[in-house]
């Protein structure tokens, strides 16, 4: 479950303060698949990196899987993150010098505690069901966007998180390949019961997902 109260995000400017989010009060529940609609400059990154734990809101709440995260240290705030949250980007954000299979295992290593199933087996499940598995020793250079994008897919399930948050996850993509990508994301979200958070500026992206949530001048409206 993601629960965010009030929650401000404040930058200092040259002339004054400028509020990339305004008063945001948002409930996802868990399962849920979630589209944030708004146009460029609306908040929509700044509001996935709130929810994602990558930044802290100015003011306000944050909820993540039932912890208040505003009286969390730093460091619980990153196991948070990385026990309960997948990121997916637009740009996939592979490493290039790691083949795709140690792409995949990346988070892995980052466990603070030992995990409790075998990560390389779990990971090379995850690049069968993605139809990639093929190319698990090759170098991400090598793969189309569409598998790239499977293979950021399978780095952000790796370590079986709750959350998925995946902003302008079709943007590179042509639109059949962006499709197959969307339909994967759904699948999660049906299969594997994962709640799914897609942020795009794309109505058509946004209408793939369960529930739509409109963001404009850092605000939450009904439509746009
Ligand atoms: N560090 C910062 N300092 C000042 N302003 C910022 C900062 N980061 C973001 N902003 C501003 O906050 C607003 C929201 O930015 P954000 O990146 O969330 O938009 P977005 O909806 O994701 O846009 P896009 O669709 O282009 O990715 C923009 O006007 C941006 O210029
Ligand atoms: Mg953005």
């Amino acid at each position: 479950m993601i629960q965010l109260t009030k929650v401000n995000k404040v930058y200092e400017v040259a002339d004054g303060d400028f509020y990339a989010l305004r008063d945001i009060n948002l409930l996802i529940k868990r399962k849920e698949y979630v589209g944030i609609l708004g146009t460029s400059g609306s908040g929509k990154s700044t509001l996935m990196h709130i929810i994602g734990l990558l930044d802290r809101p100015s003011n306000g709440k944050v909820i993540i899987s039932g912890q208040d995260t505003g009286r969390l240290k730093d460091a619980d705030i990153s196991k948070l993150r990385g026990d309960y949250i997948g990121f997916v980007f637009q740009q996939f954000n592979l490493i290039q010098k790691l083949t795709v299979l140690e792409n995949v295992l990346l988070p892995t290593q980052y466990a603070k505690e030992k995990l409790e199933f075998n990560p390389h087996d779990y990971a090379m499940e995850l690049l069968r069901k993605f139809a990639i598995s093929e190319k698990a020793e090759s170098y991400p250079n090598k793969l189309s966007g569409g598998q790239q994008q499977r293979v950021a897919i399978a780095r952000a399930l790796v370590m079986k998180p709750e959350i998925i948050l995946a902003d302008e996850p079709t943007g590179n993509l042509d639109t059949a390949t962006g499709e197959e990508i969307l339909k994967l994301l759904g699948t999660l979200n049906r299969d594997l019961g994962v709640t799914v958070v897609i942020v795009t500026h794309d109505q058509y992206v946004a209408k793939k997902t369960d529930r739509q949530i409109f963001v404009r001048d850092g605000m939450i409206v009904k439509k746009y």
